[in-house]
C-alpha cells in the first residue's frame, strides 16, 4: 500500500512537477504538438508539372454545382508554390510536427506505379528537407481522399484490386521518402471515404450506392491499408525505423438516457461509425464487429438480398489485417447524444437504416459554422476513454481536431473550442490514456471539400482573392503557440492577434 502511494506521488510529480494539488497541469515534455493539412485542400497546381487528374479535380470541373461556392482546388492555398512560407508558419507556431498528405496522382499520374513523376518527388523532397532543417517531424498521410480519377473509373475502393494499387503507391513513397519520414499514416478517415463517397453524395466520387457501396469500400480499404502496412514492416521498417498506422474519424457519443435501449443504440452507433473500420485492425477477434454484422445480415435477408450487404472477412483476411498498425490515429471534432427512438423513415437500404438510431445535440452546446460540428463537453476524454476500453489502451495520436468559422482574424469560438479540447486531453492523460500527440486541423484555411472556401478551419487565414494567397495568423494561432511553448492551457492569455508573429526556433 505504501509503495502504491509513493508511486502515485511520483507519477503526479512528473506531470504536476510536485505533489501539491491545484498546480497547473502541463503536457509531458515528449508530447508532440503539430498541425495538419491535406494535399488537395492546399496544394493547388492541379495540372502543373505532370500531375494527373484526381477525383476532386474531376468532380469540381465536371459538377461545378456540387461545391457550395462553385469553387475548386485548382489553386487552393497554392502550397505547391508557397511551401517555404508554410514551413515559416510552422516555425512561428513552434510545432514539433507537420502532418501533410501526398498527392497520389501527382506522384503517379496514371495512378499506377509504371511511371513516377520526378517533379512530384522533388516537391515533396523540398518540403521534407525544409521541415527537417528546423527539426519539425514530417507526419505523412499517403491517402487523404484524392484518388487518381483513372483508378476511380476502374472502381476505386469498390474494386478489391485497390489493395495492390495502393501497396504499389505506398512502396514508392516509402522508397523515396522513408529515409527521412518516420511517421506514416496510410489512410485518412475510412468512414468519410466509404460512407460519404460510396454510400452517399457527401464527398467525391458521390456514388450514392447507399447501403452497399460503403460496406464494399469498408473491407477493400482496410485490406489496402494492411497491404501497405505489411510492405512497410516487411521491407522498409528494419532499415528506416519508422512507424506506420492509420487514422479514423471518431466523434464523441453518449447515450441520451440511462435506458438499456440507449446503451445498445450507442454501441451500434459506435460499431457502425468507426469500429467497422478499426475492429478488423485492433480487436482481438478481427473482422467486422459482431452485432453490427449480424444486424446487416438479417436486414439484408429481410430485404431480399441472397447474401449480406456487408461482405465478410475470411479467416485468412482477418489474420492478414489484425494488428496492422503501430498506433491509433484519431480525428476528433464533434459529438452527440444517441437514442434508440427513431422516426424510422430512412432510405432502404442505407447505413442510417442499418444503424437505426437518432442523434441529439443540446441547444447549449456551441455550434461552429459547419452543420455537423458542435462542441460537446468533455468530448475528447469521452472518445479516448472509449478507444482505450475497446482496444486495450493503444498508443493514440490526435491527428486532427479543430473548429470552423467564417473569415476574420478574431476567432474566439475556435480558441474556446481548442482550449476545451486541450483540457479534455489533459483529463485523458490524467486518466492514464496513452495519448502521445495532438495535431490541430488546420495550419491554414483550405478547400473544405463540398463547402469550398465558405467554411474556414485555419489557424492562419488565407486570402483566396490574393494571387499570392497571403497567410495571416488568427488569434488561435497565437494561443496555440503559447500552449506549445508553455505546455499549459492559460485561459487568461488574450494575445494581440494583430501583432507580428515571431519565430523562436529552439
Ligand atoms: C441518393 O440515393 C437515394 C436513394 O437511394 C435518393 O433518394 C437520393 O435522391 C440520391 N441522392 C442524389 C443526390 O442523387
Ligand atoms: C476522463 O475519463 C476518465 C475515464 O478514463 C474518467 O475517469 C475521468 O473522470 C474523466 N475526467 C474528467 C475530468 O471528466
Amino acid at each position: 500500500m505504501k509503495a502504491l502511494v509513493v508511486f502515485f506521488c511520483l507519477s503526479l510529480a512528473m506531470r504536476y512537477s510536485t505533489c501539491v494539488p491545484k498546480q497547473r497541469r502541463t503536457f509531458p515534455e515528449d508530447f508532440i504538438f503539430g498541425v495538419s493539412t491535406a494535399s488537395y485542400q492546399i496544394e493547388g497546381a492541379w495540372n502543373l508539372d505532370g500531375k494527373g487528374e484526381n477525383i476532386w479535380d474531376y468532380l469540381t470541373h465536371n459538377h461545378v454545382e456540387a461545391i457550395a461556392d462553385l469553387s475548386n482546388g485548382d489553386i487552393a492555398a497554392d502550397s505547391y508554390h508557397n511551401y517555404l512560407r508554410d514551413v515559416e508558419m510552422l516555425r512561428e507556431l513552434g510545432v514539433n510536427a507537420y502532418r501533410f498528405s501526398l498527392s497520389w496522382s501527382r506522384i503517379l499520374p496514371t495512378g499506377f506505379a509504371n511511371y513516377i513523376n520526378k517533379a512530384a518527388i522533388d516537391y515533396y523532397n523540398n518540403l521534407i528537407n525544409e521541415l527537417l532543417k528546423y527539426n519539425i517531424k514530417p507526419v505523412v498521410t499517403l491517402y487523404h481522399w484524392d484518388l487518381p480519377q483513372k483508378l476511380q473509373e476502374l472502381g476505386g475502393f469498390g474494386n478489391p484490386l485497390i489493395a495492390d494499387w495502393f501497396e504499389d503507391y505506398a512502396r514508392v513513397a516509402f522508397q523515396y521518402f522513408g529515409d527521412r519520414v518516420k511517421f506514416w499514416i496510410t489512410i485518412n478517415e475510412p468512414k468519410e471515404i466509404c460512407l460519404d463517397g460510396y454510400g452517399s453524395t457527401a464527398k467525391a466520387p458521390m456514388l450514392n450506392e447507399s447501403g452497399i457501396g460503403e460496406y464494399i469500400c469498408a473491407k477493400n480499404l482496410i485490406i489496402a491499408h494492411a497491404k501497405a502496412y505489411h510492405a512497410y514492416s516487411n521491407d522498409f521498417k528494419a532499415t528506416q525505423g519508422g512507424v506506420c498506422g492509420i487514422t479514423f474519424s471518431v466523434s464523441s457519443a453518449q447515450p441520451l438516457t440511462s435506458s438499456e435501449e440507449d446503451a445498445i443504440a450507442l454501441e451500434i452507433h459506435n460499431q457502425g461509425e468507426w469500429a467497422i473500420y478499426s475492429d478488423p485492425i485492433y480487436s482481438k477477434e478481427g473482422g467486422f464487429p459482431k452485432e453490427f454484422s449480424e444486424r446487416i445480415a438479417l436486414k439484408s435477408l429481410q430485404q431480399g438480398y441472397p447474401r449480406s450487404r456487408l461482405p465478410a472477412y475470411t479467416e485468412e483476411e482477418k489474420d492478414f489485417v489484425r494488428g496492422t498498425s503501430d498506433f491509433f490515429g484519431v480525428n476528433h471534432y464533434s459529438g452527440s447524444l444517441v437514442s434508440a427512438v427513431t422516426s424510422n423513415n430512412f432510405v432502404v437500404p442505407s447505413f442510417n437504416d442499418d444503424v437505426g438510431v437518432s442523434y441529439y445535440t443540446p441547444e447549449e452546446w456551441p455550434r461552429s459554422v459547419s452543420s455537423w460540428l458542435t462542441q460537446m463537453p468533455n468530448s475528447l476524454n469521452i472518445t479516448l476513454t472509449r478507444l482505450r476500453d475497446r482496444y486495450d489502451n493503444p498508443e493514440i495520436y490526435i491527428t486532427e481536431n479543430g473548429w470552423s468559422t467564417y473569415q476574420g482574424l478574431n476567432d474566439d469560438t475556435r480558441v474556446n473550442y481548442m482550449r476545451a479540447a486541450w483540457e479534455s486531453a489533459l483529463d485523458a492523460l490524467d486518466a492514464g490514456i496513452n495519448l502521445k500527440g495532438y495535431m490541430a486541423w488546420s495550419l491554414m484555411d483550405n478547400f473544405e471539400w463540398r463547402e469550398g472556401y465558405s467554411e474556414r478551419f485555419g489557424l492562419y487565414e488565407v486570402d483566396f482573392e490574393d494571387p499570392a494567397r497571403t497567410r495571416t495568423p488568427r488569434k488561435s494561432a497565437f494561443v496555440y503557440k503559447q500552449l506549445i511553448s508553455t505546455r499549459e492551457v492559460d485561459h487568461d492569455y488574450d494575445p494581440d492577434y494583430q501583432s507580428i508573429m515571431t519565430i523562436n526556433d529552439s
